[in-house]
């Protein structure tokens, strides 16, 4: 089978604390033990730079998708792995991300799905506790909609699997599809 000359976004979609940048990390240590080119591109780092001046309203989640969007597809242009973990909790926007990536390389939506009550247990950042609290206004899940993805292209159930397999299932799909 031949190789695809083209780029791949991979599209980690969840949310707060059910581990699309723990997920995008592993993987993007594999990839790169491959000698692969790779981008990550996060949330919480992409929003003290690029975005640093988007809130958390609809309009602004939209608005921080759109300009990622705008990178990632610079990137996977030019044939780098790009690894995007945003909430991204718009069904629109995410759509919005594939047709554009799509014009330039692949994309690949992937689900990582744990339920609210598993991601507000560990609360890792301590945010669930603060939006119970009401010191944070519009927490995905809490006081804001997650719309899950009704169609992805893999689906990891953070809760059940191993951060290890969840990794083995992402590179599997990547290569059985080509994209690596
Ligand atoms: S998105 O909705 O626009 O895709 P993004 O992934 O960039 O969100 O940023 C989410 C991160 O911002 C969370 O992981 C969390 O650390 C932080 N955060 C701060 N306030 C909120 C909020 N109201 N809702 C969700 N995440 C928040």
């Amino acid at each position: 089978m031949c190789r695809t000359n083209r780029g791949v976004t991979v599209w980690f979609t969840g949310l707060s604390g059910a581990g699309k940048t723990t997920v995008a990390k592993e993987v993007e240590k594999r990839l790169e033990e491959k000698k692969i080119r790779i981008q990550r591109l996060d949330g919480d780092i992409v929003r003290e730079s690029l975005t640093k001046d988007l809130g958390f309203s609809k309009e602004d989640r939209n608005e921080n998708i759109k300009r990622n969007t705008f990178v990632a597809k610079l990137l996977t242009k030019h044939d780098v792995i790009t690894l995007c973990s945003f909430i991204s909790p718009y069904r629109l926007a995410r759509e919005y991300a594939r047709r554009e990536i799509e014009e330039v390389g692949e994309f690949v939506e992937i689900f990582v799905n744990s339920p609210i009550e598993v991601c507000e247990e560990r609360d890792v950042k301590g945010l669930y506790q603060q939006a119970r609290d009401g010191n944070i206004d519009n927490f995905t899940g809490i006081s804001d909609p997650y719309q899950a993805p009704r169609n992805p292209d893999l689906e990891l159930r953070t809760d059940q699997e191993t951060l290890k397999e969840s990794a083995q299932k992402v590179i599997d799909y990547l290569t059985k599809q080509n994209y690596i």
